[in-house]
């Protein structure tokens, strides 16, 4: 950041960086940095030298003319390098010893300690002049004018350097473009991360506010049409619920998104919700993975009539997935637990979560169905081999009274299952029902929600009211929305509500 900044105000370009590097604590053996002078490691010249440390590095021709150019700023000392004669305070040049003479760009006096020699006669402005600047010849001993050694010469005299060299001398803006892209990967190199992809602080935060509206608005005309909220709640839930907070893996990340995790048995059928948010990912690029599902997952809850909850946008996506095995199962075996509240308490309890929000976030079954052919949840199936609730045209499963929803099939846990209300809680529960092919689907990890003496505290809590369900519900849903969230901007970003 020193670095970056210390050239930017010079006057050099803007860099674009990133921040969250780990700190190493081991130290590498002595040598890597490139030499100014002879013997050049053994190497033949100083351009072999040059192109075997920066290769090293997996840099160019390109990057180590550009990268060079950063002596533009500076000087070299006797006592430090000894790559000059020139030493600290008066021992200097004319253009480092002398108090009247101005070397920052802006024309302020001043330049810290005296001494040394320069590459450039301004040598605290970032310009374009240690390509422009007549250069008789090496200059390091003379303790006048300015540097030019060795290293620097073979820019000008190697012929692959030398295109470089006067593409710089003749275009500060060419330059200017080169030395910010190496720079870049300079500050990167061999970086690792305490966040994937890094800490952005330059982020683009109106841009990408901007287009998370945009977004919304197209994301509430899809759904509205296709009535696919279950479906993408589901999606959200399923990227969250892998969050493991002991271990700090999972969570919200968009990992869903990649083939192998869609291919978990917990996932089967979420590869149509990531197919219905490719073309929004297309359209607004700037908007991460992570956060579309979680947008679409939110919208779609309020949508259906559900409550509108504060979410925060600006996740960054994860390019790995967690193991399988994360998410909660419905049915026994439960991972060998002995009971369903056993097994929910403990896939919940290590997302960090409690009995309130355990109930609470299984109200959202409020929404959708199981299929036969995803879950094997229920043996109703697709199309027609639903029930009354999902397979008969007829039927109305929107709160607003609107008919139509999207594909037939499957069962359901209410019979309003595009509406988000609290009639998960309040319908009347005669006994499981998963393989009946009628009515409404109650399943082992629902019904130990009512028999469970502390889950069902909170059953009776919802099933009394709608209020105090939406209330949690909210919160819980904010929660299980950032598990494992990184963000690009601390705190994430947030965009105002829209009436619907
Ligand atoms: C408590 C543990 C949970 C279990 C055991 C469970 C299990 C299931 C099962 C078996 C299905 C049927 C999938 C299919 O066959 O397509 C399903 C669907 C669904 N689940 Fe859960 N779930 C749980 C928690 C949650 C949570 C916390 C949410 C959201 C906050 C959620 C939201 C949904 C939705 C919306 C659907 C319907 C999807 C559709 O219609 O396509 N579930 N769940």
């Amino acid at each position: 950041m020193a670095s970056a900044e210390a050239i930017h105000l010079a006057g050099g370009p803007k860099i674009a960086m990133r921040y969250g590097r780990l700190d190493a604590e081991s130290v590498p053996a002595e040598g890597f940095l490139p030499d100014a002078h002879p013997p050049f490691h053994g190497e033949k010249d100083a351009a072999a030298h040059l192109r075997r440390v920066f290769g090293r590095m997996g840099f160019g021709d390109r990057e180590i003319v550009a990268l060079s150019g950063a002596h533009t700023l500076g000087r070299a000392f006797a006592e430090r390098s000894g790559a000059t004669s020139s030493g600290y305070g008066k021992k200097g040049t004319e253009f480092t010893s002398n108090p009247k003479h101005v070397a920052r760009g802006d024309g302020k006096a001043g330049f810290g300690m005296a001494g040394g020699q320069a590459w450039t006669e301004k040598w605290l402005s970032f310009d374009n002049s240690y390509f422009t600047q007549a250069r008789p010849g090496l200059n390091h001993d003379s303790g006048k004018g300015s540097l030019w050694l060795p290293s620097d010469d073979a820019l000008k005299t190697d012929p692959s350097f030398r295109t470089f060299y006067d593409q710089y001398a003749a275009s500060q803006e060419r330059f200017f473009a080169d030395y910010a892209d190496a720079h870049r990967q300079l500050s990167e190199l061999g970086s690792q991360w305490a966040v994937p992809g890094g800490i952005v602080l330059d982020f683009d935060v109106a841009g990408y506010r901007a287009q998370l509206s945009k977004c919304r608005g197209d994301l509430r005309a899809f759904i509205d049409a296709e009535n696919c909220n279950p479906i993408l709640v589901r999606l959200a839930w399923h990227d969250s619920g892998t969050f493991d907070a002991f271990r700090r893996t999972g969570g919200a990340n968009g990992s869903i998104r990649l083939k192998g995790e869609l291919k978990h048995g917990a996932n089967a059928g979420l590869s149509k919700a990531v197919g219905y948010l490719r073309d929004f990912k297309k359209k607004y690029p700037m908007i991460s993975w992570a956060d579309l599902m979680q947008m679409a997952s939110a919208e779609s809850i309020h949508l259906a009539g559900g409550p509108e909850i504060p979410m925060r946008y600006g996740r960054v996506d994860a390019d790995f997935s967690p193991a399988e095995g994360n998410l909660p199962d419905a049915h026994p075996p439960f991972h060998g637990e002995k009971d369903a509240a056993t097994h929910l308490r403990c896939i919940f309890y290590r997302m960090g979560f409690g009995d309130r929000e355990i109930v609470a976030l299984s109200g959202a079954h409020t929404l959708g169905r199981a299929f036969a052919e995803r879950s094997g949840a229920t043996s109703s199936g697709y199309g027609k081999k639903g029930t009354e609730f999902t397979s008969n045209p007829k039927h109305v499963a929107r709160g607003d009274g609107k008919a139509g929803f999207g594909m037939a099939g499957g069962q359901a846990w209410t019979e309003k299952w595009l509406s988000f209300d609290n009639s998960y809680f309040t319908q009347a529960r005669s006994g499981l029902n998963h393989d009946s092919g009628k009515g409404s689907l109650w399943l082992p990890s629902d019904d130990a929600l009512k028999t469970d003496p502390s889950f069902r505290a909170f059953y009776e809590l919802y099933a009394a009211s709608k209020e105090a369900f939406f209330l949690d519900y909210a919160d819980a849903h904010r929660q299980l929305s950032e598990l494992g969230s990184r963000w690009v901007v601390e705190g994430g970003i947030t965009i105002p509500t829209s009436k619907l």
